[in-house]
């Protein structure tokens, strides 16, 4: 079954949700502290494994847009369809205008316009947290009316369970404990050094680290998802063995920005999983533990 999935966000873990899932235990509450499109928060949901959800973002404008998505689905999809049917195919100066637009008042739903219509669903940030990717020349951006029905489906399964956090994820998950459950997804090593700045905010591995002890510390269940390989290229160093977590490697399918230069490459991304969740499940090769990985 085909899950509602209103943010077409770059990284979403949409098509990877149903591999992860295997990993996620019944808690009290889940906790998604890099929530992006929360995929895996509309899959936890709709699956029951929790009855109470955290969503949370560094980047405001996206934890305002999830709570309008959820909490005022037809006002949300109003709102969109205002902003889409704004766009005609002789007036490429509008996106510039709705992008101009959400750098002065960070509206979210101009925020889910720009997200859908811009290239590639590449979203790029600049410094100032100013919206910076143009116009995709070959599409429109999501049909209002699907994505009305997409919204009107995530609210249906998350409506009145939903905290939102904005902030840090440290701050997000300050109140886990070990009946919840945390599924983290943070930009990756790959997307946050060199030039290609994708999300707003960057990450390095010391932070991480030191997070992962504390919610280790205090016996918080979790998955993250992080870095792994496209082709022969890969991403970031494993994360320390002192962590305790047991590393899987997910088949994440053909590399779409590989395929685009013409080169067949399959990306694998690495899944780390507390110490106390359950050992791995066929069709997920574990990875070597003396697997050494180069930037
Ligand atoms: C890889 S994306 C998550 C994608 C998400 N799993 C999905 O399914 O759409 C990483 C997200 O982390 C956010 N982020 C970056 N640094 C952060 C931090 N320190 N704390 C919380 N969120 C952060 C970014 O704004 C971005 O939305």
């Amino acid at each position: 079954m085909r899950l509602p999935h209103p943010i077409p966000y770059q990284g979403s873990k949409r098509k990877l949700a149903h591999l992860i899932g295997r990993y996620v235990p019944k808690s009290a509450t889940f906790y998604e502290p890099f929530c992006g499109s929360g995929a895996m928060t509309i899959y936890a949901a709709h699956k029951g494994l929790a009855n109470r959800f955290v969503l949370g973002d560094s980047l405001e404008p996206i934890v305002r847009l999830q709570q309008a998505i959820v909490e005022m689905p037809a006002k949300t999809a109003d709102r969109y369809q205002t902003v889409w049917e704004g766009q005609t195919s002789d007036n490429f100066g509008y996106f510039n205008d709705v992008r101009a637009r959400y750098n002065a008042d960070r509206d979210a739903v101009d925020l889910l316009y720009l997200i859908c219509r811009c290239v590639k669903n590449a979203i790029r940030f600049n410094k100032a947290g100013n919206f910076t990717q143009s116009h995709d020349k070959r599409r429109l951006g999501t049909h209002p009316e699907k994505m009305r029905a997409a919204i009107h489906g995530v609210s249906q399964i998350l409506k009145g369970k939903v905290e939102y956090r904005v902030g840090d994820w440290l701050e997000t998950t300050f109140d886990a404990d070990p009946d919840d459950f945390v599924y983290m997804d943070p930009p990756y090593l790959g997307t946050s050094v060199g030039p290609d700045k994708r999300y707003h905010q960057q990450m390095t591995q010391e932070p991480l680290i030191a997070g992962l002890a504390k919610l280790n510390a205090r016996s918080v269940p979790f998955v993250l998802s992080y870095d792994g390989m496209t082709g022969d290229k890969e991403y970031g160093p494993p994360l320390p063995d002192h962590l305790g977590m047991t590393r899987l490697l997910l088949h994440a399918g053909m590399s779409s920005q590989a395929t685009l230069s013409g080169r067949k490459e399959e990306t694998v991304e690495s899944l780390y999983l507390s110490a106390d969740l359950a050992e791995p499940v066929d069709g997920v090769i574990r990875a070597p533990a003396q697997l050494s990985l180069t930037l």
